[in-house]
């Protein structure tokens, strides 16, 4: 067993942000070690995407390295990228705790963080020291306070301190937890957001750097067709798919009931594997290739990688899973894409 599996019982009965902090806590010590490992991919796991060459189509997904603090140990560890974030313009708290739950039966997390950041200027300065060879996303979003009808301001003045120092931007309009935040996928809105954005981009010589959107579960297939359309027109470089779900049909009873008991949030894990995947392929059929698409969403096993890969999807995220199997699953996924010949 793993050192993970090991002190698995011991981790799951801390309170679920007390063992974030923790293992944060523990992960910017390893940060600090003058040698980490040096992780070496089979070329078969190359892919390239949106015009940057990835040393594996494994990543991790926002969320969970909010400021950017343990990119060291994500490179370390085999992913070959970090998508960090989400970075809100000015600090936030973020919703009050709890709001964080685990159910480590089911392989499910409950959140509503709620954007919790230290705002953009604090985690731009920390990515002036990232280290080489890791592809680093910058995934941003809006503050709670900002009024929607003002929420491309936001994107902008987080996007002029954080584009400069990452490789590629995800906007993410596909939190559930920032009231009004999810709108921004309807295409009268997004339309303008993204060439907003796009303008930005110019004005900051950035036009190389690849401009993705990070999609919610929750959208009904016309939608998807439509926000397709948006996205290609726009001239951005890519869709992620998927965000965590409101729906909590996901979930089976008796564990539904004491999800629902826990309140507001977004659901991840396995029980959003198969919704997740629906709509990924329904945009990826409404893409026709004309746009490259990032798979997460319930993504924990080599066989779950492989057909998000299958589907069409040109990379793949992984969160959840990571918390309940540890560390230890990017190499048995690694392995397992290798050894089936990716
Ligand atoms: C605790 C938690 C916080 C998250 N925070 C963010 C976030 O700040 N921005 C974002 O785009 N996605 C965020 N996500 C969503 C993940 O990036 C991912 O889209 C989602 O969890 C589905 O993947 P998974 O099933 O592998 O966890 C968060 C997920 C969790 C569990």
């Amino acid at each position: 067993m793993d050192l993970y599996g090991a002190l698995r019982p011991l981790i799951f009965r801390l309170d679920p942000e007390t063992a974030h902090n923790l293992a944060f806590w523990l992960g910017e010590r390893v940060c600090a070690w003058p040698r980490l490992p040096e992780p070496e991919f089979p070329t078969s796991l190359c892919r390239s995407a949106f015009g940057l060459d990835f040393p594996t189509p494994l990543g991790l997904a926002a969320g969970l390295d909010k400021g950017a603090t343990l990119l060291p140990l994500w490179k370390a560890l085999g992913f070959g990228h970090v998508e960090i974030g989400t970075v809100t313009p000015h600090p936030q708290p973020g919703n009050p705790t709890p709001r964080l739950f685990r159910f480590p039966e089911a392989g499910l997390i409950l959140n509503r963080m709620g954007f919790n950041s230290e705002g953009a200027e604090v985690v731009a300065a920390r990515l002036r020291g990232r280290p080489s060879g890791l592809i680093v996303g910058g995934n941003l979003g809006k503050n709670k306070e900002t009024p929607e009808g003002q929420a491309l301001d936001d994107y902008r003045a987080a996007y002029r301190l954080i584009a400069p120092q990452v490789d590629y931007i995800a906007l993410n309009v596909s939190s559930p937890n920032t009231p009004g935040l999810r709108n921004l996928q309807a295409p009268e809105a997004l339309q303008p957001l993204l060439a907003g954005m796009l303008d930005l981009r110019k004005e900051l010589a950035l036009e190389r750097q690849p401009l993705l959107l990070k999609l919610a579960p929750d959208l009904a297939q016309e939608d998807l067709d439509a926000i397709v359309e948006v996205a290609v027109a726009s001239g951005i470089s890519g869709l992620i798919a998927t965000n965590t779900t409101l729906d909590r049909g996901v979930v089976a009873e008796p564990l539904r009931a004491l999800v629902e008991a826990k309140g507001a949030g977004g659901l991840s894990g396995l029980p959003l594997k198969a919704k997740a995947r629906e709509v990924r392929r329904r945009l990826l059929a409404s893409l026709h290739g004309r746009l490259p698409l990032v798979a997460c969403g319930g993504l924990g096993s080599t066989a779950d990688v492989q057909a998000a890969l299958d589907d069409g999807a040109a990379l793949a995220q992984i969160y959840s899973a990571l918390i309940f199997e540890g560390p230890a699953l990017i190499g048995r996924i690694h392995e397992g894409l290798a050894a089936s010949g990716v």
